[in-house]
This record gives structure tokens, sequence and C-alpha cells, in this order.
């Protein structure tokens, strides 16, 4: 059952060690590429969050085997091809599950039709239709490229793209039509973004030719490729292991461990910029686990100072500005994040609903239109005000971002929609309580 509302109150401090669940870009690609894999693939620490179960749907509607064999254990068998689903594919709140299903999709003779919830219904789709329409690719949709949207994929050719935006995404799309184009793809982005579809490419036993060219980094795909099933651990999410990490930070006393977790370059500018801020932050016992970084990450309660986020950061921690936002909430002196226009584009406009959401606790912000300015509340030693109700239009990071801000702010924080933190991290309510959150 969906509570109405959640709030999270100031109480003692956060102590304790937890696993980050499953990194949420690293599982969809699991779950697509052993769709599109022939042979089987075994998947541990699958990121069980409502996204994430949409795609492992979408696979079985493309033809895919998808079972779960116990906690996090996953076996995908995949017939090397997609077949045309039979109803629509509706990929719920995921950005990231539709978007990379329409690029794998697009390299068979099929026609499918997509959609999401609101929120995805009101995302751009135009920026995965574009490349995907010049590879050869057909779609109907709704004005403004929005869902739901039908495409007719097959016969594809060659494309040489430039991203206009920094969207892993986009990059991912194209890639993996790429994988069933005549000649292959070649992807030039002009700021590096996450690079998991590469790295779990050859993972899957395609080549994949990385090059860093005037003007950015060139990917290159090789056409006639077939991937084969392989073996796949998900590490901790980053994204996610943000939110216990800084509200250890913000809240007196605390010291919180969390284990497991991812630490791709183009996955920690957060952690980067808390440093900077100040924050007592150390990585531990980095190893690898399956092709990537992996550590331990502890933060303890710290004095932070207000910084200015270079926008060339953004790319490395786009999904991490509304947490960032709460650890400034509580610097001394202004945070400038520069360069976030994506933020408008994700699940809500990240934006304008920080900007409110912090405004409505008592924290100075100013909007820009790609950038977000914070007046930390440190000054003075006076805490944060909170004691608000946060509209989040169903958007999990705005929630988990105000929770965290009411373990440690004045007053009590509630957001509404908390059903919906289900999307990328569905055991947060009892995480943050374990350590010791007021939260109910
Ligand atoms: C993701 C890429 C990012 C990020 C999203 C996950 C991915 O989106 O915000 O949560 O897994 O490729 P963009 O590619 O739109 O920047």
């Amino acid at each position: 059952m969906t509570p109405a509302g959640l709030t999270a109150k100031r109480g003692g401090p956060l102590r304790g060690r937890v696993r980050a669940p499953g990194d949420k870009s690293i599982s969809h690609r699991s779950l697509i590429l052993g769709a599109l894999a022939e042979g089987t693939t075994e998947i541990e620490g699958l990121l069980e969050g409502d996204d994430v179960l949409r795609t492992a749907d979408a696979m079985r509607a493309f033809g895919a085997e998808v079972a779960q064999l116990g906690d996090g254990r996953w076996r995908v068998v995949g017939q090397g091809e997609f077949k045309e689903p039979s109803g629509v594919v509706d990929c719920g709140n995921a950005g990231t599950g539709v978007r990379l299903i329409m690029g794998a999709a697009a390299g068979f003779d099929l026609a499918a039709t997509f959609t999401g919830d609101a929120s995805l219904r009101g995302r751009p789709m135009n920026r995965v239709m574009k490349p995907l329409r010049e590879m050869g690719a057909l779609f109907l949709g709704r004005s403004g490229g929005r869902l739901p949207l039908t495409l007719k994929g097959g016969g594809l050719r060659r494309i040489e793209y430039r991203l206009p935006e920094p969207s892993a995404q986009v990059k991912s799309a194209v890639l993996l039509a790429g994988l069933h184009a005549d000649r292959g793809a070649r992807v030039i982005e002009p700021e590096p973004t996450r690079d998991h579809t590469e790295r779990m490419l050859r993972a899957f036993g395609a080549v994949v030719q990385v090059h860093e060219v005037a003007g950015g980094r060139q990917i290159e795909l090789p056409g006639g490729q077939r991937l084969a099933g392989t073996r796949i651990r998900v590490p901790g999410d980053p994204s996610s292991a943000a939110f216990p990490l800084v509200a250890a930070i913000v809240t007196p006393g605390s010291e919180v461990t969390v284990e497991g977790v991812l630490l791709n370059p183009l996955r920690i500018g957060l952690f980067d910029t808390l440093k900077e801020m100040g924050a007592d932050l150390v990585i531990e016992n980095v190893r690898d686990e399956g092709g990537e970084p992996v550590g331990d990450v502890t933060a303890r309660h710290s004095a932070l100072r207000g910084v200015d986020v270079p926008p060339a950061r953004a790319p490395s921690m786009i999904d991490e500005y509304p947490i960032l936002a709460v650890a400034a909430a509580f610097a001394d002196g202004p945070t400038h994040m520069r360069g976030i226009g994506e933020m408008r584009v994700k699940e809500s406009d990240r934006i304008a609903l920080m900007a409110a959401g912090l405004s409505a606790c008592g924290i100075g912000v100013e909007e820009e239109p790609e950038g977000l300015i914070v007046v930390g509340s440190a000054r003075g030693n006076h805490p944060a005000a909170g004691g608000a109700r946060v509209v989040t239009h169903g958007d999990h990071r705005i929630a988990m971002s105000h929770l965290v801000m009411g373990f440690a702010a004045e007053g009590a924080i509630s957001v509404d929609e908390p059903g919906m933190i289900a999307t990328s991290f569905p055991g947060f309510v009892e995480m943050m309580r374990g350590l010791g959150g007021d939260l109910g």
C-alpha cells in the first residue's frame, strides 16, 4: 500500500553500515543486453525497483525468457533477436528503460508501441527518435516527440552521430541500434557520459573502440556483431548511496558506511564535490567487480562550505544535484550549480522543484535557466528551518532528497507520493530507519 505521505524528523545521529541497492543504469542494461544476446545471462544484485521490473517485463514482451531466481538473482535467456510484442510496452517511470529499449528494438523488423506513466509521457523522446530515424527507423508519435509512440524497425544503416546533448541514454540507444545496422555505428560525445553500455557490450563479447579525438570521445561499434550471454554482478548504485551518505554529512554525530558502491569515474562527481565542500568522506577497499571499480564509502557529519560546481562536472553527477542541493543548504555560503539544464527534463523539472522545496524549508535559493544557487544556512550556526510539506510531482529523487533534509532541519519535512521512491530505491525507508532516521 502506498502511504499518503511520509515525514522525516530531526532525531539522533545516523549510524551504521549498509549496502546500496544495485545500480539502476547497469540493471537496465543487464536485462536488455541479456535479451539481445544468444544464450543465458546470469545476473546478481539486480535492482528490483519498479523501473527495472518494467524493463524485465518489456524484455519478456520482446521474446526473451526472464526469470527471478532469488533475491536480486535473475536469469535472462536471449534469442539473439527481438520478436514483435503483442501488446503495448509500458516502461512506467523509466526514461532509461524506454530510450534504450527503443534503440535495441529499432534493429529488428517489428512494430512496437511504447508508453509510460504521466511523467514519462511528458519527457522528450525526439532526442532518440532523431538519430534512429536517420538510421532508417520509422516513428509515429504524439506532438513534441512524446509517448505513446510506435516504432517500426529494421533495415538500419550506419550512422555517425555527434550527441547534441550529453546523454548516455541517447548514446546507448544509438549503439544498441548499431548492433543491427549495416556497418554499425559511431557516436561522438563532446562531454563524456556514463560508459556502462560500452563496458557491458564488451562483456557480452562485442568489439567497441573508444578514442579521444578533437572535440570529444569517439565510440566505434563495428557492424555485424553477435552478443553472447554472460554473468553480471551489479555494483551498488552511487546515485542511491548518495542519500544515506549526505544524510550522515548533514546530521550531527553521524557516521554511515555504504558498502560496494560503484566508483566509475563518470559517476562520482558528487563525491568529488562533497569533498571540495569539506565533507569527511572516505573511500576504502577499492576493488574491481565485473569490470567496474567498486569501494566502501564512509561519511561523517561535517562542516561544509559553499562551492562553485562547474558545468563540465554535470554528466558525472546529473542525478545527484537534488541531494547536493540539500548538502548545500547546510553549508556556509552559496553553492552555485551551473550547466545543469538537463535537470529540467528528468522525471520532473528538478531545478524548479528543488528551488520550490528548499525555499519552502526556509533556504535561500535562486533559480537560473540552467543553474541553481543555494545559500547555505550554516553561517551563524542556524540549522535549516524545514517545517514544510514538499510537492514532488512523483519524482523519487526529489522525495528522498527532502526527507534527508528532514533528518537535520529544525522542523519536520513531509513529501507527497512517497510510493514513487520504489522506482529506484525500494528499501530506502527501511534503510534510513535502520540507520536511526525518524521516518514515518
Ligand atoms: C542514465 C543516464 C542519465 C541519467 C539516468 C540514467 C543511463 O540520463 O539521468 O538516470 O542509465 O544511461 P541522460 O542520458 O538523459 O542524461
